[in-house]
C-alpha cells in the first residue's frame, strides 16, 4: 500500500494510471476511519475489480468547518488508519498535509471555491453555512488530483451525497458517484468518527436519533393517510429532548430525490435530523 502526501505526486501517479488504463475508486474521508469507511471501500473494491485501485483520502478539511466546530480537535489517527486500510487491501491513501491542499490559505492566495447553490441550502447547509462549499471545493480538487472513475460516499451524509453527485454532473467530472448504505452499532447509532467525543451518558442518550427516525418511519406506515410534518416535528423533538443531553438541531422531512421540504409525510419520504448530545453534533437520516 502507496502513501502519497504530496497533491502533485498524487496527480502525477494518477496519470500513470490513467495512461495503463486502469480504474481507479476514490473514498474521501477525513480519517478516524471505522467500519462505516471500511463498507466504503468493499464497495469500491467490488466497483473497480481486482485489477482496479482503491485510493482513500484522508484529509481533515478545514474550509468545511466554520470557526466554531471541532477543526482543531477532530481525531487524527494516521498510523491506525493507515492499519486499518492497509487490511481492508487499500491500494494507495492519499493524505495531504494541511498547507498542501490551500497553499497560503488565509492570506488571500487561494481563492477560488466551488459552490453548489441549490441541494446545498437547506438542512446541513442552513445550519453551517460554508459548510458545503468547503466540501465541494475539496472534492473537486481531489476529483482532480486522484481522477477517479467512481468515488463512493455515505448515506449517512445523505444530504452531501445528493450535492456532490450535482457537481459532478453539473462540473462534467466523468465520474460516477456511487452512496453506499449506513453502518450503524448494534443499538442503532450511526457510526461516526465524532462519537468518540461522547461520554458514556451522553453514548446512551445517543440512540435517540435512531430511535426518532424508527418512531416516524412506524408512525407514517401505521397512518391511514399523510401525516402533518409539523406535527410529527415536535413530536419527534420531545421523544429526542426527553433526554437531558439531547438537544434538536433540526429536522426535516423531504423528498430524497430532490430534496425539497414536505408538509405532509408519507411512506418513502426522507427524515434527516441534526443534534446535539452534550457538546457534540450528531446527525443521521432515514427513508420512511
Ligand atoms: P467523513 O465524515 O470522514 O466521511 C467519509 C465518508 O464516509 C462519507 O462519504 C460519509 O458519508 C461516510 N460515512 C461516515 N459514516 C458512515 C457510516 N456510519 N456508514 C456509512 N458511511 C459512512 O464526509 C466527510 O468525511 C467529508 O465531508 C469528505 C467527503 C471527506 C470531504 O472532506
Amino acid at each position: 500500500m502507496r502513501i502519497i502526501t504530496a497533491p502533485a505526486a498524487m496527480q502525477g501517479l494518477a496519470a500513470h494510471w490513467q495512461r495503463e488504463g486502469t480504474r481507479v475508486g476514490l473514498v474521501p474521508t477525513m480519517g478516524c476511519l471505522h467500519a462505516g469507511h471500511l463498507s466504503l471501500v468493499t464497495r469500491a473494491r467490488s466497483l473497480v475489480g481486482q485489477r482496479g485501485i482503491v485510493v482513500v483520502s484522508i484529509y481533515v478539511n478545514p474550509t468545511q468547518f466554520a470557526p466554531t466546530e471541532d477543526f482543531a480537535r477532530y481525531p487524527r489517527t494516521r498510523a491506525r488508519d493507515a492499519r486499518l486500510c492497509r487490511t481492508a487491501g487499500v491500494d494507495a491513501i492519499f493524505a495531504p498535509r494541511d498547507r498542501q491542499m490551500y497553499p497560503k490559505y488565509g492570506t488571500g492566495a487561494f481563492s477560488t471555491f466551488v459552490v453548489e447553490d441549490s441541494l446545498a441550502r437547506g438542512m446541513e447547509g442552513a445550519a453551517r453555512p460554508t459548510h458545503f462549499r468547503g466540501v465541494t471545493t475539496v472534492v473537486a480538487k481531489l476529483f482532480n488530483l486522484v481522477r477517479p472513475a467512481i468515488a463512493v460516499f455515505g448515506a449517512k451524509d445523505f444530504q452531501q451525497a445528493a450535492v456532490v453527485r450535482r457537481m459532478a454532473r453539473d462540473l462534467n467530472f466523468p465520474i460516477r458517484i456511487v452512496v453506499a448504505p449506513i453502518c450503524r452499532e448494534p443499538d442503532g447509532l450511526a457510526l461516526s468518527s465524532r462519537n468518540r467525543y461522547l461520554s458514556p451518558a451522553e453514548r446512551a442518550q445517543a440512540v435517540a436519533l435512531i430511535q426518532a427516525i424508527r418512531q416516524a418511519r412506524q408512525t407514517v406506515r401505521r397512518a391511514a393517510r399523510p401525516v402533518l410534518a409539523n406535527r410529527l416535528k415536535s413530536e419527534l423533538t420531545w421523544l429526542i429532548e426527553t433526554r437531558p443531553a439531547a438537544r434538536v438541531d433540526y429536522l426535516e422531512f423531504f423528498d430524497p430525490r430532490t430534496l425539497r421540504p414536505v408538509t405532509t409525510v408519507r411512506r418513502g419520504a426522507h427524515l434527516a435530523l441534526a443534534a446535539y448530545v452534550g457538546r457534540t453534533r450528531l446527525i443521521d437520516n432515514g427513508r420512511l
